[in-house]
């Protein structure tokens, strides 16, 4: 059946399918979803996968996302009767899994739901209401009869702290739910087209797993521990049954490289339901794109304070993410974390949730006064967070990246042999302003690594730092503007765009802009403009370079000359 919405006339279907004995998914197919958070731009639309699996007692592996509620709750029923249901099972609770859950409640309110402790706390501010739980640790088992004996993995921070994994004895399929998945919608259950899917399973990963690497690590060890693998039964996309080594090998190979970085950041915070989680995985993003290891800690889960000591002194900087409120224990732990911190870190606090008299002003007065250096002002969060929220998140762990970083960029810099420094410095580019605006984030960078890179189609290619923060702006499918800036007269919008923005920081205060048709800023004393969409990324180490289509475009000044960069050395711009 297709059902297609009132409000957004999006394709909307359901697949259910045996997958294995007494193992049946039910995949909710969202053909054309285009975005997942807001730098998550989805080429493929995604699905959401649930799994119910009988055995002498029954259970559901995940749910829906409330857009199907109609569309799976009447599968589910054509399955099963709700109430013949012993165990839910969340795998991790944010909506797009769990947005059912309240339904499934009010239609079977005798089902044990089964999570980590963190879930069924994340539930109870979700649905409202009393429910049975089970709260299951890294092991525990839970045995359904008929041979499905399940054992649990914790899995957290993939994607929220709050994940695990569920392995089944009898049919060897591991229950991942975002993790080894995919935003890739067709009607194949399974990965038999390896290629196909490669490139959104990647980026996936990189979105969404890569700030994460060593949880990823964590995750892939404990799984190392299960049984046999036959099928990875992800949350979104195709189920994974023909390429699991292969897929697998790719995380442990992606992550690895990112885990060993010789620099550690580490976020300690405090998990909660909802937007919290979004605002960490944003900071998380921001300070993974300097290169360096993220270590995650939640001060809510038991913490080992000798553990915390020890990843305290390992990290070159610190964040700080909690709510305004804390109980003894948190309090423990955070006067641990100040007693572990030297004079030679940075510091960064986030607060959610507080009024005006913020304890977090006092907390950062006392790592400044140990002499650890401030690497962003303090984040306060009073109100929901926007988009523009999450990109100052994710700029501010960005900043604390670089702080932390600043010692082996300039190193990197003079490593050169004189004579190469000299030749490729000889390699000049134009003065360039890239401008995007996404969702309600604008953003710009000064760019001069910019070339045509093709007639048919027109296409133009950029060179983009990693950390930059326009990056997150510049993903496949996304828009944006290309300034020309004008021999002589580009020092004033060159000496601007230049500045070092504090984050969230609006980079158009005080400049002269009109809109493109794609929303994008144009300068107005830009000697030109084209309008671009980004069609490929291409990974070259501490660079991306963006291939994108130009399709429209404009000269104000046609006698002038563009803006040249010559540069003496080729280490740095
Ligand atoms: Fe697919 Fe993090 O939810």
């Amino acid at each position: 059946m297709v059902v297609l919405t009132d409000k957004t006339k999006k394709k909307l279907t359901i697949q259910k399918l045996d997958i294995a004995p007494e193992t049946t998914t039910i995949r909710s197919l969202d053909w054309d979803r285009d975005r997942f958070d807001i730098e998550f731009g989805l080429q493929n639309g995604t699905t959401y996968n649930s799994f119910l699996i009988r055995g002498e007692k029954i259970a559901l592996v995940d749910t829906s996302h409330e857009k199907f509620r109609q569309l799976y709750l009447d599968t589910l029923k054509g399955l099963i009767n709700p109430t013949d249901i012993d165990y839910l099972i969340i795998s991790h609770t944010e909506p797009d899994h769990s947005g059912l859950v309240k339904d499934m409640l009010q239609l079977a309110p005798d089902i044990t739901v089964v999570g980590s402790k963190i879930a069924i706390q994340f539930l109870e501010n979700l649905v409202h209401q009393p429910f049975e739980r089970r709260i299951v640790k890294n092991g525990d088992r839970l045995d359904l009869g008929n041979g499905h004996e399940l054992e649990f993995v914790m899995a957290p921070n993939l994607h929220w702290p709050d994940t695990i994994f569920t392995y089944d004895y009898k049919t060897q399929i591991l229950f991942t739910c975002d993790a080894f998945g995919l935003h890739y919608c067709t009607d194949d259950t399974f990965d038999e087209d390896l290629s196909a899917i490669s490139p959104d399973y990647k980026f996936y990963y990189e979105c969404l797993m890569a700030p994460n690497a060593r949880s990823v690590m964590s995750a892939l060890k404990r799984m190392g521990a299960l049984g046999k693998i036959d099928t990875i039964a992800t949350g979104h996309g195709p189920i994974l049954r023909h390429n699991v080594e292969e897929l697998t090998g790719r995380y442990r190979q992606w992550s690895q490289s990112k885990a060993k970085a010789e620099t550690t950041v580490g976020i300690f915070y405090v998990s909660e339901y909802g937007y919290s989680n979004n605002l960490l995985q944003a900071m998380v993003g921001g300070v993974a794109k300097t290169d360096v290891a993220v270590e995650i800690v939640d001060l809510r889960e038991d913490i080992d304070l000798q553990e915390l000591r020890e990843i305290v002194s390992r990290c070159a900087g610190i964040i700080i993410s909690t709510p305004p409120t804390s109980n003894e224990d948190m309090q423990t732990a955070i006067s641990t974390i100040l007693g572990s911190v030297n004079e030679k870190q940075a510091v960064g606090v986030c607060e959610s949730g507080g009024g005006d008299d913020e304890p977090i002003d006092l907390l950062l007065g006392k790592f400044r006064n140990l002499g650890l250096k401030q690497a962003f002002p303090a984040i306060k969060i009073k109100e929901t967070p926007t988009e523009n929220t999450y990109k100052l998140c994710e700029e501010a762990g960005t900043d604390l990246g670089q702080w932390v970083t600043r010692d082996k960029s300039i190193k990197q810099m003079k490593s050169l042999g004189a004579d190469l420094d000299k030749a490729l410095g000889r390699i000049s580019g134009g003065l360039y302003i890239i401008t995007a605006k996404k969702g309600d984030v604008k953003s710009a960078m000064l760019a001069s690594w910019v070339s045509q890179a093709s007639f048919k189609p027109l296409g133009i290619s950029i060179a983009v730092a990693k950390d930059r923060a326009i990056e997150s702006l510049m993903q496949v499918g996304d828009k944006f503007v290309l300034n020309i800036l004008e021999e002589g007269n580009y020092q004033g919008l060159m000496k601007h765009f230049l500045k070092r923005f504090a984050p969230g920081a609006d980079r158009f205060a005080n400049v002269k802009t009109q809109s493109a048709e794609n929303g994008s800023p144009i300068l107005n004393d830009a000697l030109a403009y084209v309008e671009c969409e980004v069609v490929s990324r291409m990974d070259t180490g501490d660079h991306w370079v963006v291939y994108s289509n130009v399709y429209a475009g404009k000269v104000s000044k046609p006698d002038s000359l563009t803006a040249i960069h010559h540069r003496k050395v080729g280490n740095h711009y």
